[in-house]
């Protein structure tokens, strides 16, 4: 039997392991849409599920609604988004996450170095940070940071 290509909002949260609550908040962001039957019921296309899916995974990795919301607007309104569509949004999207894959490496990799903070703690901060140097750049862990 063919899948449904209507879904309550229960059946959404069901299927992508989301709240209600939640579904109805990314709603209320624009993040999703609906529509309403006659009976003022909330009715979503079975696409919605993978935009979902998205949202949840990219908040997962540390990706911001906002910047969630920007790439999902460069999908198409008012059609199921096609396979197309979504590479133009993974296009668009792809610096920011090379930026945080680059991030989330640096962090993996250098917990057992200098990070370069100021704390002067551990055996090779002397070494990579003398006396403190790397303040002069700025402030935070400036051996973690990645060019923007
Ligand atoms: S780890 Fe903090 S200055 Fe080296």
């Amino acid at each position: 039997m063919a899948p449904v290509t209507e879904l309550t909002v229960g059946q959404v949260a069901a299927r992508s392991g989301v709240a209600v609550s939640a579904l109805h908040f990314y709603e209320a962001r624009g993040l999703i849409r609906s529509h309403r039957t006659s009976g003022n019921q909330r009715r979503y296309g079975r696409d919605v599920l993978r935009r979902v899916a998205i949202i949840r995974i990219a908040q997962e990795v540390g990706i911001t609604l906002a910047e969630i919301g920007v790439a999902l607007e460069s999908l198409p309104e008012g059609r199921t988004p096609t396979r197309e569509d979504w590479n133009l949004l993974s296009t668009a999207w792809r610096d920011s996450l090379d930026q945080k894959i680059s991030q989330l490496k640096k962090l993996r990799d250098g917990l057992t170095d200098c990070i370069g903070c100021g704390c002067m703690s551990i055996d090779k901060c002397p070494l990579r940070n003398k006396g403190d140097r790397l303040a002069g750049e700025g402030t935070g862990a400036r051996r973690l940071l990645v060019e923007r």
